[in-house]
């Protein structure tokens, strides 16, 4: 497994993401949620657009008509080519979680943020 070093823990502060041109086209998104890092592919399954580029996003919950709530701030990434949402912390599409973007395992070492490829 390859190593990438993607920067230094304070340089990407929880809500924050950093795209870098690592694991071909459109490269790598590495989020921190919460303090915790996650990587996603740059590429929506659905069309290939800029998935890591788009809008964090809260999920968005209704168990009533006209009555909607809002959990996991910021743990849901917004596709801006056709507005498709994905889970970060799994790469699961909230709609169906057998559509998935491929994720990549993120470790700290030091004071550096480490991205392992495949
Ligand atoms: S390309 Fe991402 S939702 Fe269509």
């Amino acid at each position: 497994m390859q190593r990438h070093i993607v920067g230094k823990v304070d340089e990407l502060p929880p809500g924050e993401r950093k795209i870098i041109q690592v694991g071909g086209k459109g490269g790598i998104g590495v989020f921190n949620v919460d303090g915790t890092f996650y990587a996603l592919r740059n590429m929506c399954p659905h069309k290939g657009g800029p998935l890591c580029q788009g809008r964090l996003r809260p999920h968005v919950i209704s168990d009533e008509t006209y009555h909607v709530d809002f959990e996991r701030e910021g743990e849901i990434i917004k596709c801006s080519w056709h507005q498709w949402e994905f889970d970060i912390k799994t790469g699961a599409a909230l709609y169906d979680s057998r559509l998935r973007v491929k994720t990549y395992p993120v470790t700290i070492d030091g004071d550096e943020i480490i991205l392992h490829l495949d």
